[in-house]
């Protein structure tokens, strides 16, 4: 049986004061949740702030995004040595922000995989369509290309320490989530994909499901069967709604 798992994806929010009162929510209703995985993936800045606050607590905390690299003239970015340096056990790679807005192909991301693995950080792989994709009938395709690129690098194995998050772009903050069969559909296309590489790493593969989960969907999104917590943006902000999605999944 798979652990349900839930990771907040912060984005580019929150305050040193913000982010307390945030997270000192989110751990005492978490301590009375024992049967659910979580965590919280904060801009770097607040790294610090995460590891200080949540060490002790049933809580991890991970990165955004990590640099493919290990060190250099890169002015501005952050390597997974550095995550680990705090605490991170976490680095989320090639969410469709990353893709679309600061042109991350899908090699960069499998770099960004490797990377990540590289230091012992377990990736959080984002994979999904844009609604012209789904629309013009592509969805399996972009998916598999997004996803057999890191089996080709890092080989199926590399599965084993990872998570997946399968994220509609047009789902992403719109509001309109997919339905929990759609996204079933997606997820059981993605385990059957690993499970022609390797049936074992294919049925402890944990995928979530991101792109608008609320407290309102999230218990008949995780009753899916290949749906195994969720990818969560503007809901993790509210300490409230967080909870409740932590606590469907428990
Ligand atoms: O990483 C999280 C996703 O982009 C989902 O964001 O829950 O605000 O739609 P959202």
């Amino acid at each position: 049986m798979r652990r349900k798992f839930v990771a907040g994806n912060w984005k580019m929010h929150g305050s040193m004061v913000e982010n307390a009162a945030l997270l000192n929510a989110v751990i005492a209703g978490m301590s009375q949740l024992n049967n659910v995985d979580c965590a919280v993936c904060v801009p770097y800045p607040y790294l610090a702030q995460a590891q200080n606050m949540l060490t002790g607590s049933n809580i991890m905390w991970g990165a955004q995004d990590v640099h493919q690299l290990e060190k250099g003239a890169y002015t501005g970015e952050v390597s997974a040595e550095m995550l680990k340096d705090f605490g991170c056990r976490y680095a989320i790679v090639g969410h469709s922000e990353r893709r679309a807005i600061y042109g991350e192909s899908n090699l960069i991301v499998a770099g960004k995989f490797a990377a990540a693995q590289n230091a012992k950080l377990v990736p959080i792989l984002c994979v999904g369509e844009t609604l012209d994709d789904r629309e013009a009938g592509h969805t399996e395709s972009v998916v598999a290309a997004q996803l057999d690129i890191v089996i080709e690098m890092c080989g199926v194995h590399a599965l084993r320490n990872c998570v997946l998050a399968y994220e509609p772009v047009w789902a992403i903050g719109t509001g309109k989530t997919a339905s929990p069969e759609q996204a079933q559909a997606v997820h059981a296309f993605i385990r059957n994909r690993v499970a022609g590489h390797d049936a074992s790493v294919a049925e402890r593969l944990i995928i979530q499901y991101g792109g608008s989960v609320k407290p309102s969907n999230a218990v008949e999104l995780f009753s899916m069967p290949d749906i195994d917590g969720g990818l969560i943006g503007g809901a993790a902000l509210v300490a409230e709604d967080f909870l409740a999605i932590c606590r469907a999944g428990n």
